[in-house]
């Protein structure tokens, strides 16, 4: 009967473990992603983050112009969503654990609700996608790397 109990006991030990290894990993080995696999309609892009952010010598700041006063840089789509739509407005805010996140946007940190007139202007807001093409594509013509018409399917695969 016992036995039983004995796959999940070795299952929490190893997760115990696997929790007090990640613990004493320096903090940027944990947050920074080596790579990124971005899936969307155009094809798959992977985004070499370790080796854009190490070889090629840019700061984090050149591309995660998010200063908001959190620890780490969150996700460009928590503010370029696909759409500013219904599942946006209800769950946008989750992303963010300091008030200066919400100044990025709004005028002044919301409550529960919001007047219409109080809404941000969506209009220079640029949506996840053109986010992504701008600021790929323009570093790529200064700096190097696949940019214009041609370039598609050096960064999306086929
Ligand atoms: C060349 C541009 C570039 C540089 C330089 C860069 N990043 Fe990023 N980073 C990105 C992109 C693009 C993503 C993917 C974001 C997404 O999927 O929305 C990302 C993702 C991340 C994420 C994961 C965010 C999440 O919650 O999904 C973290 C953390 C992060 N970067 C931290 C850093 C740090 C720290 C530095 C500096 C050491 C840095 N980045 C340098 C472009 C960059
Ligand atoms: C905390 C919210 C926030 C995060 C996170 C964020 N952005 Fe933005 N971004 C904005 C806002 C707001 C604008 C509108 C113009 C402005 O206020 O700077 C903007 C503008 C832009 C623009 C057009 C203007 C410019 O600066 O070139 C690009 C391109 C862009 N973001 C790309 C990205 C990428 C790529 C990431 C992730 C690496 C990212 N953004 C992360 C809020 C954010
Ligand atoms: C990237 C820009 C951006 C950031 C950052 C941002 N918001 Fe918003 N928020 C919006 C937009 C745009 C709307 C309005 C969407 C619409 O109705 O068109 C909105 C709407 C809201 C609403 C009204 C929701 C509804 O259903 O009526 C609340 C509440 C809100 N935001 C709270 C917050 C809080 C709290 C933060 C910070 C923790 C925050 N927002 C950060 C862009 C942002
Ligand atoms: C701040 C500048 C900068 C930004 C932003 C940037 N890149 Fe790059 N990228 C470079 C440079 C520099 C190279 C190297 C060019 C060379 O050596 O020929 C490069 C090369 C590349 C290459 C070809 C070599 C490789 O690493 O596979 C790809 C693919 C690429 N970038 C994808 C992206 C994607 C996708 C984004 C946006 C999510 C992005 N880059 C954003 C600067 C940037
Ligand atoms: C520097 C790399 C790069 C180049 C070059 C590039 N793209 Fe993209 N593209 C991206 C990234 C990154 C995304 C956003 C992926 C995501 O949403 O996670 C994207 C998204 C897309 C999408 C999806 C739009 C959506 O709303 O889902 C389409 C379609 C697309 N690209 C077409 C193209 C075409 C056509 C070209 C050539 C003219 C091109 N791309 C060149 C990196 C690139």
């Amino acid at each position: 009967m016992k036995q039983r109990y004995i796959p999940i006991t070795v299952i929490v030990a190893i997760l115990a473990a696997l929790a007090v290894a990640g613990g004493a990993m320096p903090e940027q080995a944990q947050v920074v992603p080596a790579r990124t696999v971005m899936d969307n309609n155009g094809g798959r892009v992977i985004f070499s983050h370790r080796i854009h952010a190490d070889e090629y010598g840019f700061e984090c700041a050149d591309c995660h112009h998010d200063d908001i006063g959190q620890e780490r840089p969150v996700s460009c789509g928590s503010c370029h969503p696909k759409a500013f739509d219904e599942t946006f407005r209800s769950e946008h805010f989750k992303a963010f654990s300091s008030e200066d996140a919400c100044l990025r946007c709004h005028d002044d940190v919301p409550g529960e609700t919001l007047a219409e007139e109080d809404r941000p202007d969506t209009g220079n807001i640029p949506l996840r996608a053109d986010a992504f093409h701008a600021q790929c594509m323009d570093c790529h013509e200064e700096n190097g790397g696949p940019y214009g018409a041609e370039s598609c399917y050096q960064c999306h695969a086929r």
